[in-house]
C-alpha cells in the first residue's frame, strides 16, 4: 500500500486511486477521485471498474440540489447512502462518459441549484458524514475526505472494481491493476489512523 499522502498528492493531481476498506466490511476496492477532476476521460476510466459509479457529497450538497434519499427507510447492511439519482439537464440520456462528467462537475458548483438537474437521472449520489471516515468507515466518506485533504471541493466519485469473473477485485487483484495503470492504494483503515494522528486525535 501507498501512505496516504501520497494518495493525497496523487488526488490533488487529479489521479483515480484505488481505496479498500476493511475485509470485514464490504472487503472491496474502490475507485476513487475527487469530484472536481472527474473528466470525461477520468469518468471513462473508472467506469472500467464495472461496479456503481457514484458521487459522495455532503448534506449541504443534498440540501442546495433537492437530492432525497432514494428510500424513506434504508435497511441496506451498510447504510449505504443513495440519494436521488440526477442527470445535467443539457444531457441527451446521461449514461455516457461525457454526460457523466458533466453532471458530476456541474454539482461540485457552490452556485449550482436544483433546477439544473433532471431526475431520475444516472449519476448516484450518496450523502456523506460530516466527519467523514472517523464517523463512518466506508468508501463515501473516504471520497470525501480525500477530497479536502488536498484542499479540493469536499466530493468524491467511487466505482467498484470487479475482476475479470464480475467477483470483487480480490487485493492481489486490485495490486496488479494498480501497478498496470499507475496508480496509488491505500485502505480506510490507513486514513483513519492518518486522520487521528494528524489532527491529533490520539
Ligand atoms: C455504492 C456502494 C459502494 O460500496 C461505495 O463504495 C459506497 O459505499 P460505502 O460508503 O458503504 O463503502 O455500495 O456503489
Ligand atoms: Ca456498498
Ligand atoms: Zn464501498
Ligand atoms: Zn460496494
Amino acid at each position: 500500500l501507498n501512505s496516504v499522502t501520497e494518495a493525497v498528492e496523487a488526488i490533488r493531481r487529479g489521479e483515480v486511486i484505488i481505496v479498500v476498506d476493511a475485509e470485514d466490511r464490504e472487503n472491496e476496492g474502490d475507485f476513487v477521485c475527487a469530484a472536481e477532476k472527474a473528466t470525461p476521460e477520468v469518468v471513462n476510466f473508472m467506469l472500467s471498474g464495472r461496479g456503481q459509479l457514484c458521487v459522495s457529497i455532503l448534506p449541504e450538497v443534498c440540501k442546495r440540489l433537492e437530492l432525497q434519499p432514494i428510500v424513506a427507510n434504508n435497511d441496506a447492511p451498510l447504510k449505504t447512502a443513495f440519494m436521488t439519482p440526477v442527470d445535467i439537464r443539457t444531457a441527451r440520456t446521461g449514461i455516457t462518459a461525457a454526460e457523466k462528467s458533466e453532471t458530476i462537475l456541474r454539482m461540485t458548483v457552490d452556485s449550482a441549484s436544483a433546477k439544473e438537474f433532471v431526475r431520475p437521472g444516472h449519476v448516484y449520489p450518496l450523502l456523506a458524514k460530516q466527519g467523514g471516515v472517523l464517523r463512518r468507515a466506508g468508501h463515501t466518506e473516504a471520497a470525501v475526505d480525500l477530497a479536502r485533504m488536498a484542499g479540493l471541493k469536499p466530493a468524491g466519485v467511487v466505482c467498484e472494481v470487479l475482476d475479470e469473473s464480475g467477483d470483487r477485485a480480490s487485493r492481489d487483484g486490485l495490486a496488479s491493476i494498480a501497478k498496470k495503470h499507475n496508480l496509488k492504494i491505500i485502505s480506510i483503515e490507513q486514513l483513519i489512523a492518518h486522520r487521528r494522528v494528524s489532527e491529533k486525535l490520539i
